[in-house]
């Protein structure tokens, strides 16, 4: 199992040269089919969380967005910044604990995504409810990540297994689950409570069964 790396851990990955594998075609396809913004919607707001070397980002600009880039790794958003964009806006900011929220349009973001970073951090139901308070009411909330059951045993800390994209899914009200190679892309949309039906009564106190509620 590999050790949670540091922020000074990433940095010196970028800082060495090293890079992650770059969007694959599967991932363009399915972002562009699901996700690409129509015409009267040009220039509507993301937010590309843990951003890296930017490819995410110079992606969803390319296919409409104005984004909002974030890396806690310094060479990372340095090696971002070094392709000019005026669609791309990068911000050095750890997203466990920095104020994301500062960043965010008036009206929220059409669009939050987060590649191959999930399982990486700490607590990640908290970044994920936070994030997802950051959405426009039509907002997309767009995860990529390693799958367990297509990576060695030793990576299983950078994926998500099926029970843990299954309590991802929860508590939203559309979801949608794409497989990208190595990959899952998850679609959600709608956070908040999901009705769920009652639980079948038990008789009250009286012995009284509410029959509304079987
Ligand atoms: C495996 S890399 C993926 C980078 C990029 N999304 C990609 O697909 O190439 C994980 C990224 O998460 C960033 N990261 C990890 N923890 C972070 C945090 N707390 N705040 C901001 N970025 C973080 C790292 O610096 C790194 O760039």
């Amino acid at each position: 199992m590999i050790a949670t790396p540091t922020m000074q851990d990433w940095h010196a990955h970028y800082d060495g040269g090293r890079d992650f594998r770059p969007l694959t075609d599967t991932e363009r396809r399915v972002l562009s089919e699901h996700l690409a913004l129509p015409e009267e919607a040009q220039d509507a707001r993301a937010l590309e969380v843990a951003c890296g070397t930017g490819g995410l980002a110079r992606f969803l600009a390319e296919v409409g967005y104005r984004v909002d880039a974030v890396d806690w790794a310094r060479s990372a958003i340095e090696r971002a910044t070094a392709t000019v964009s005026d669609r791309i806006a990068y911000h050095l900011l750890d997203v466990t604990i920095g104020d994301v929220a500062a960043l965010a349009p008036e009206g929220g973001y059409r669009l939050i995504t987060m590649r191959r970073a999930l399982a990486h951090l700490p607590d990640r139901t908290r970044v994920v409810a936070a994030l997802a308070a950051l959405l426009a009411p039509e907002g997309v909330l767009c995860v990529i990540t390693p799958h367990a059951d297509r990576h060695r045993a030793e990576l299983r800390g950078i994926c998500l297994d099926d029970t843990e994209i299954g309590l991802l899914r929860e508590g939203w009200r559309h979801t949608e689950r794409f497989e990208a190679g190595d990959c899952t892309v998850l679609l959600l949309r709608g956070p908040g409570p999901v009705p769920s039906r009652p639980p079948r009564s038990a008789p009250d106190a009286s012995g009284h069964v509410d029959p509304s509620n079987r």
